[in-house]
């Protein structure tokens, strides 16, 4: 497992440039196994969840692959397999296979899901929804087995506005005679996305956005080019962490109307924001101001993904402020890590209190989940001294080589790659 060497105190400088969302791109990879012709996603990067998704297209008989930026995807000769435990365990969107799978082949069997550590993820509203579908649920110890013989159209109430059961149920309908009405949809820019890909595909999904979505079921799906929406939690890390060191950032290629609540936090704190098409600019000289209360929720609520990279930066921050988590309920496992660098932040279930310090110092720190880590390293660059941070496999699902892009922003930061380091003291 690889770790980063961190030298924090350096301000952050330049620009980057956002590529397609994860969030984005792993039900889009699901919904390709509706089409039976090549799909070519522009400007992805070969995250390790990415990766993985493709794994398991490939292992049904799929093609998936990277040339330069393009990932090309042709399901035209997958076959029915059941998504085990392994693949499930190391990437819960695996579940958000369940809708595309019963749209292709009429049936599903997935493991229980696994993913980022940040509470139990239970999969009831994918399930009732499904169900509402005609589709024949079993839950054996190890899979959900569903069959879809009997697969219609008709009318979901999600009891909550599920990002994933939102996917699921718009790819259950995409081949399914008639119209399939979603209630208490999710709103995510994400969920547009795949709206909009599936109708690039020849689907016809509208309301996307809004609280209603319909599906009208077509024959069949043709092959497309499509550029899914650009990643806004890694635009909002990138602008969280050159906040919290001070500098100037430009982001390009940015959804800016996806970022706005982070965007207003950060004003709030005291950055300089300005925007201009998708380009956006943010300046900092470290000194924060406190946010009052900051409750994360569904969209266009302040995003569960941003969370912990601005608990971070409100560490540091003049005065006390409070965070509410709505949305996931073990969401906190970060904060241990912040306090041993000198964080001073009670924790009472879903809420945070933070009262800002002057500075962390640096540490040796370990990353549990994705966002988390994502927070831990927003600390260490802002930290005095070189601080150690562990569990890089999590930060990796999310952003690519983050330390390079960090490097062209000034940050000193290094991976040291165990194998290296094992292979360097063999050679010794
Ligand atoms: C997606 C995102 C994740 C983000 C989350 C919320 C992907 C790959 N992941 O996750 O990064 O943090 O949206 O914006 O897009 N719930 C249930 N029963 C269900 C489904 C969900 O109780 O059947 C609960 C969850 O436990 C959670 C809340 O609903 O507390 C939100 O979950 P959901 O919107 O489904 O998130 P994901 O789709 O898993």
């Amino acid at each position: 497992m690889d770790k980063f060497i961190v030298m924090g105190g350096n301000r952050l400088n330049g620009e980057i440039t956002l590529h397609a969302a994860k969030n984005a791109v792993l039900p889009l990879l699901s919904c390709c196994l509706l089409c039976e012709e090549e799909v070519v996603l522009r400007d992805c990067q070969p995250l390790s969840d990415v990766k993985k998704m493709t794994e398991i297209i490939v292992r049904m008989g799929g093609k998936a692959y990277f040339e330069n930026d393009d990932l090309h995807v042709d399901c035209s000769n997958a076959e029915f397999m059941p998504i085990d435990a392994e693949l499930t365990k190391s990437i819960r969107s695996s579940i958000f296979m369940l809708g595309s799978l019963l749209g292709r082949f009429g049936k599903a069997e997935v493991s229980y899901p696994g993913g980022c550590e940040i509470g139990k993820r239970p999969i009831d509203i994918h399930i009732a929804g499904l169900q509402k579908l005609g589709v024949k649920i079993a839950e054996t110890e190890k899979y959900i087995v569903c069959d879809g013989k009997n697969l219609h159209s008709g009318i979901i109430n999600l009891s909550m506005p599920s990002v994933g059961a939102t996917e699921n149920m718009i790819m259950a309908a995409v081949l399914t005679k008639g119209s399939t009405v979603i209630n208490n949809a999710a709103k995510e820019p994400e969920i547009i996305d795949l709206q909009n890909f599936i109708n690039a595909l020849g689907g016809k999904v509208k309301g996307a956005g809004g609280d209603t979505i319909i599906v009208e079921g077509v024959e069949r799906l043709h092959g497309c080019k499509y550029r899914p929406v650009s990643d806004r939690i890694a635009a909002g890390t990138y602008l969280t962490m050159c906040a919290a060191c001070g500098g100037e950032i430009v982001l390009n290629n940015c959804d800016i109307k996806g970022l706005r609540s982070v965007i207003d936090v950060l004003k709030s704190c005291g950055c300089r924001i300005s925007e201009e098409g998708d380009l956006l600019r943010l300046s900092s000289d470290g000194k924060l101001r406190n946010a009052a209360l900051l409750r994360t929720g569904p969209f266009p609520a302040f995003p569960t993904d941003m969370q912990p990279q601005v608990c971070a930066l409100l560490s540091v921050a003049d005065g006390v402020s409070l965070i509410e988590e709505t949305v996931f309920e073990n969401r906190f496992k970060y904060v241990s890590q912040l306090e041993i660098m000198g964080a001073d932040i009670a924790l009472d279930g879903r809420r945070a209190l933070i009262t800002g310090v002057s500075r962390l110092h640096a540490n040796i720190i370990e990353a549990e989940d994705l966002r988390g880590g994502a927070a831990l390293v927003t600390a260490a660059l802002m930290a005095d001294g070189v601080s150690t941070v562990y569990g890089v496999e999590h930060i990796d699902r999310g952003y690519y080589k983050i330390e390079d892009e960090l490097t062209r922003l000034g940050a000193d930061i290094v991976r040291v790659s165990n194998k290296l380091f094992q292979k360097r003291k063999t050679i010794a």
